[in-house]
């Protein structure tokens, strides 16, 4: 996602957190968050130029096919096993467990880093194919503009649903998913919290749900040059707003158990 996606998903998180994971949360925070975890959440992708090594941590490529396997899909380009959105969400959940086992161990990127990831997951075409890039290689046009597909799912759509629905504005659309998970998803969100692995977070699974979003509404019936309007718009937003929902709310799920699980063996 763009900035505005990433600090929607950690709102929404924020709302969900229990009392010992927002304390948690804002004794790890730096000074220039301003209390608000959100405020961090795009901090991962202005890091991208100085931190080459977390680059091809924000996203998974499948080689063209419509299913994700760990063990086939997430490594960097040189091979190493983990170095994908699924690897880098699971290895900073279990760094954040050793939360106040030494007294400053340097936590605050881990939590900046796995807001961002957990966010990314999310969006479909961060597991996207290999061949095109997820999608940053596909040149279209969003109404009138030249963008790539990549482009149209991490900000396009985002800016036309707030322009056209929420007044321009962010919190207006938070507020309005915030609605939509007590209202109109309510029977679904205890199932995106349903996670069975004790420890280790369902990444995976969050990664499946992308590459079969990409393959079914994404990349649907896109080719090269393609102009993308008001049919492309009105069959995907919801995708988008429902992904960015998921993502909050199951980011907080993952910050309760890490913060939680504290309390429980103490
Ligand atoms: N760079 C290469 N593949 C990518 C993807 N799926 N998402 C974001 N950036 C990428
Ligand atoms: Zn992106
Ligand atoms: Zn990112």
């Amino acid at each position: 996602w763009g900035k505005e996606g990433h600090i929607m998903v950690c709102k929404i998180a924020e709302k969900y957190l229990s009392e010992e994971a927002a304390a948690a949360v804002q004794d790890l925070l730096p000074e220039s968050a301003g209390g608000e975890l959100s405020t961090m959440c795009p901090w991962a992708d202005t890091m991208r130029f100085r931190y080459h090594w977390a680059s091809p941590l924000h996203y998974a490529n499948t080689p063209n096919v419509c299913n994700f396997k760990f063990s086939r899909d997430c490594h960097n380009s040189r091979g190493q096993q983990g170095m994908c959105v699924v690897g880098a969400i699971n290895n900073y959940t279990d760094q954040l467990y050793t939360y106040g086992d030494s007294p400053k161990n340097n936590l605050t990127e881990s939590l900046m880093f796995l807001a961002h990831f957990v966010g990314d997951v999310h969006q479909p075409l961060h597991v996207g194919y290999e061949e095109d890039e997820g999608g940053n290689t596909i040149m279209v046009r969003w109404y009138r503009r030249k963008a790539n597909l990549h482009h149209v799912w991490d900000v396009s759509i985002i800016d036309t649903v707030m322009k056209d629905f929420y007044n321009k504005s962010l919190d207006t659309m938070v507020g309005a998913l915030q609605t939509n998970l007590t209202e109109g998803w309510s029977d679904d969100v205890g199932h995106w919290e349903n996670c069975a692995n004790k420890k280790a977070t369902c990444a995976n699974d969050y990664a499946i749900e992308s590459i079969h979003l990409s393959c079914n509404y994404a990349y649907k019936d896109v080719v090269q040059n393609i102009t993308l309007g008001d049919d492309y718009y009105f069959t995907r937003y919801p995708v988008v707003e429902k992904r960015l929902a998921q993502a909050g709310v199951r980011l907080a799920l993952i910050l309760n158990r890490i913060f939680d699980k504290k309390k429980a063996d103490t």
